[in-house]
């Protein structure tokens, strides 16, 4: 005899008690279509070094470069986004290069563009690259990253990258107004088709760090800091003040940034706005996950595929993920 007097008014196991029924209420899905790989480009030919801190993730020259575009395109993901290793000569406190109409990222995307014109090329819009603090922007006598005269610097790579055909320009500065100022300075030079997906909700996260391994801008950083730029993680009414400001300057997309610990306000921005919305899933959580997966703690493929999973339901659009291409392996596979 049960000890109920009753049964269950509700039965929620009942949907969840074969395959079939919990595909059929499945609320969210993870595609390739929802993926974006970034990459790590070197200068030169035939060179591919491993990134200590992310197992799996390379920076490699154009040539290498190519192959995981192709993948990308056979994978179905849609996109891939830019993020170059400068050497050292190259650096300086104007960040010249950045601007520079041969430099790298602009080769890059025309060979790109040339060989795999159907994929979508995202490139990376500030200065720590090209400056030799690793600031994101010019710097003052007093090391304070200046607003307007970095945003004059951003219009002209922003440009630069568009005029090698770049699809979609990617603020990741978090200056003030650089979104109103990058949309002139493209419209005027007929750019008017080249989108700005703006990280808006850049927050100053300790999580950034092998990225900074990654790109070489850990050392010239060294003990600095972006909090006079990159949002406070306490915060999450002011990503909303950001976002609301960068749609109205012409943003056709905005991004969160890092992602998971961060679901929070994608929910938030999605509700808010309701438009395109994205996510990084950033270099210290792909550590965190790799780490653990490599040490055998935890099951890889599950929880990648949770954790992306995971920014749909919370409301994104899509993800920049280092996992793209294995999260796409993953996904093809169950298909
Ligand atoms: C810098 C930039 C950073 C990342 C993307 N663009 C690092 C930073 O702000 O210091 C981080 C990406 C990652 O951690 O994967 N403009």
């Amino acid at each position: 005899m049960s000890l109920y007097s009753q049964f269950p008014q509700k039965r929620m196991r009942r949907m969840r008690r074969d395959e079939f029924s919990r595909r059929l209420m499945q609320e969210t899905h993870l595609r390739a279509d929802d993926l974006i790989y970034p990459v790590f480009v070197l200068d030169g030919k035939n060179r591919s070094e491993n990134v200590k801190s992310m197992p799996g993730i390379v920076r490699q020259s154009l040539d290498l470069l190519m192959a995981q575009a192709e993948n990308c395109l056979r994978l179905g993901i849609p996109a891939l986004a830019i993020f170059p290793v400068i050497d050292t000569e190259f650096k300086n406190l104007t960040a010249s290069e950045a601007y520079n109409p041969d430099g790298l990222v602009p080769r890059v995307v025309q060979q790109l563009k040339q060989n795999f014109p159907e994929l979508g090329v995202i490139t990376d819009v500030a200065l720590d690259p090209y400056t030799s603090h690793g600031q994101d922007g010019l710097i003052d006598q007093h090391g304070y990253v200046m607003n307007d005269e970095t945003v004059n610097v951003l219009c002209q790579q922003a440009l630069v990258h568009a005029q090698a055909g770049a699809d979609v320009v990617a603020p990741s500065d978090m200056m003030d107004g650089r979104i109103a100022a990058i949309r002139n300075g493209l419209d005027s030079q007929q750019f008017i088709h080249t989108r700005i997906l703006a990280y808006s909700a850049k927050y100053a996260s300790s999580f950034y760090g092998p990225f900074r391994d990654a790109v070489g801008s850990a050392a010239n950083l060294g003990a600095g800091n972006k909090y006079t730029y990159q949002m406070d993680p306490a915060n999450s009414d002011e990503a909303l003040w950001e976002v609301g400001l960068d749609l109205n300057e012409g943003a056709d997309m905005v991004m969160i940034k890092p992602g998971m610990p961060y679901l929070d306000i994608v929910r938030r921005v999605k509700d808010q706005f309701g438009a395109p919305t994205f996510v990084y899933q950033v270099s210290g959580e792909y550590a965190m996950l790799k780490a653990a997966a490599i040490n055998g703690w935890l099951d890889e493929e599950a929880c990648v595929l949770e954790s992306l999973l995971s920014f749909k339901r919370a409301g994104a659009d899509g993800i920049l993920t280092y996992y793209a291409i294995e999260a796409a392996n993953w996904l093809k596979k169950r298909q």
